[in-house]
C-alpha cells in the first residue's frame, strides 16, 4: 500500500520561517516525488479555536492566508487536496469517541500542551477542549488513514497520543485504524528552528517570527535585530557560534555558491566560523550575508504570494473543491468506523 501524507496548520497567523523548514519544504518534496496514494493539507481551524475561542475572528481572518503561503512555496492544488478542518463534521465524530479511549492524567502529561499552557498563562484554567486537541488531531490523522505526517518535532507528541488510540481501538473494536509516523526534517536545527530572539522556538505568541510574507525591508530589519553573542561587541572581539542565532540560519540556508556570490573573503561556513571565533568578523557583516541568503530564497516565495493575493475568488475555489473532496472520502470512512464500534444500526 502507498503512503497517504496528511499534515495540517492552525490558521492563527501567517506561516513563517519555522513552518517552511519544519515541514512546508518537505511537503513540496513529497508531492514532486508523487510517490504516495494521497496527500492531504489542511486549515486546523477547529484546533485553532481551542485556544482562540475568544477571538473567532483572528482564525477566520487567517484562514486564507494560510493558503496563500501553500500556493506561494509550491503546494499545488491538483497534487494535494487542501481542505477546512471545520467543514468535515466526521472529525468532531471521531473525536467524541476517541475521548473515551484517552485519560485526562494522560492529557495533562503531553509535553507541547504542557508548554502552551505555560506560554499562554493558562494557569488552572485549561479549557478542556484545549486539552483534547491531541485527541481531536488523532482523528484528523486516522480519519484520513494516514500513513505519515510531514511536521515539526513540537508534533512528536500528538503522533505518539494518536498511534496509542489507534492500538486501544483496534484491540477494543477489532483492527480499524492504522498507525502513522512522523517525517521530521533531514537537518535537526530545522526540527525546531529558533526564533531571532534566541528562544528555543520561533513562534507567532513570542513575536520572534520572520513570515513568508514579510517585505525585503521586514526581513532586512528583522534579521539585523537577531540575536548574536552578547560579548562581541568591537569587530576585533573573540565571537561565539554556539546559541549565535545567525549562524543557526547560516547552518541551515548558507550553501558555498553563496559565499563566492556575497562573501568571497571567506572560503566557506567552517572558515568564516573559523575567523569569527578568533574575532575580526563584524556582526553587520554576518547579517548582511544572511539577508542575502534568505531574500534570494524569500523573494519568489514573495512575489508569487502576491500575484495569488490578486484573486481570492480563486483561493476560496481550492478550498470549497478540496473540502468537497476530503469530505467524500471521510463519510466513507466513517461507515467502518460506525462499524467498528457497533453503532451502524440501520446498515444491513
Ligand atoms: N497541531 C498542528 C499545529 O499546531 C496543526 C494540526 C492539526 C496538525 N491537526 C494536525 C498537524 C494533524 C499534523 C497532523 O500546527
Amino acid at each position: 500500500m502507498k503512503d497517504i501524507i496528511l499534515t495540517g496548520d492552525r490558521p492563527t497567523g501567517h506561516l513563517h520561517l519555522g513552518h517552511y523548514v519544519g515541514s512546508l519544504k518537505n511537503r513540496v518534496r513529497l508531492q514532486n516525488e508523487g510517490n504516495y496514494d494521497k496527500m492531504y493539507v489542511f486549515i486546523a481551524d477547529s484546533q485553532a479555536l481551542t485556544d482562540n475561542y475568544d477571538n473567532p475572528d483572528k482564525i477566520r481572518e487567517n484562514l486564507r492566508e494560510i493558503v496563500l503561503d501553500y500556493l506561494a512555496v509550491g503546494i499545488d492544488p491538483k497534487k494535494v487536496t487542501i481542505f477546512v478542518q471545520s467543514m468535515i463534521p466526521e472529525l468532531t465524530e471521531y473525536t467524541f469517541y476517541f475521548m473515551n479511549l484517552v485519560t485526562v492524567n494522560r492529557l495533562m502529561r503531553n509535553p507541547t500542551v504542557k508548554n502552551e499552557v505555560i506560554q499562554k498563562k493558562m494557569g488552572e484554567s485549561i479549557p478542556s477542549g484545549f486539552l483534547n486537541y491531541p485527541v481531536s488531531q488523532a482523528a484528523d490523522i486516522t480519519l484520513f488513514n494516514t500513513t505519515i505526517i510531514p511536521a515539526g518535532a513540537d508534533q512528536e507528541p500528538m503522533i505518539e497520543q494518536t498511534n496509542e488510540i489507534v492500538r486501544k481501538f483496534n484491540s477494543l473494536y477489532g483492527k480499524t485504524l492504522n498507525e502513522c509516523r512522523i517525517l521530521l526534517p533531514d537537518n535537526k536545527i530545522c526540527h525546531r528552528l529558533p526564533g531571532l530572539d534566541g528562544n528555543e522556538k520561533m513562534s507567532k505568541s513570542l513575536g520572534n517570527c520572520i513570515y513568508l510574507s514579510d517585505s525585503e525591508e521586514e526581513l532586512h530589519r528583522k534579521i539585523m535585530s537577531m540575536y548574536t553573542d552578547p560579548n562581541h561587541i568591537k569587530v576585533d572581539d573573540p565571537g561565539k557560534i554556539e546559541g549565535n542565532i545567525v549562524f543557526t540560519y547560516l547552518d541551515v540556508f548558507a550553501k558555498d555558491e553563496d559565499f563566492s556570490k556575497y562573501l568571497n573573503e571567506y572560503k566557506n561556513l567552517d572558515d568564516l566560523k573559523d575567523k569569527y571565533r578568533h574575532g575580526g568578523v563584524g556582526d553587520v557583516k554576518i547579517k548582511n550575508f544572511l539577508f542575502n541568503i534568505l531574500n534570494d530564497e524569500l523573494t519568489p516565495i514573495r512575489e508569487k504570494r502576491i500575484e495569488l493575493s490578486k484573486d481570492m475568488a480563486y483561493i476560496d475555489q481550492v478550498l470549497k473543491e478540496g473540502t468537497a473532496k476530503a469530505r467524500i472520502v471521510a463519510k466513507e470512512n466513517m461507515k467502518k468506523f460506525k462499524k467498528a464500534l457497533r453503532i451502524n444500526y440501520f446498515d444491513e
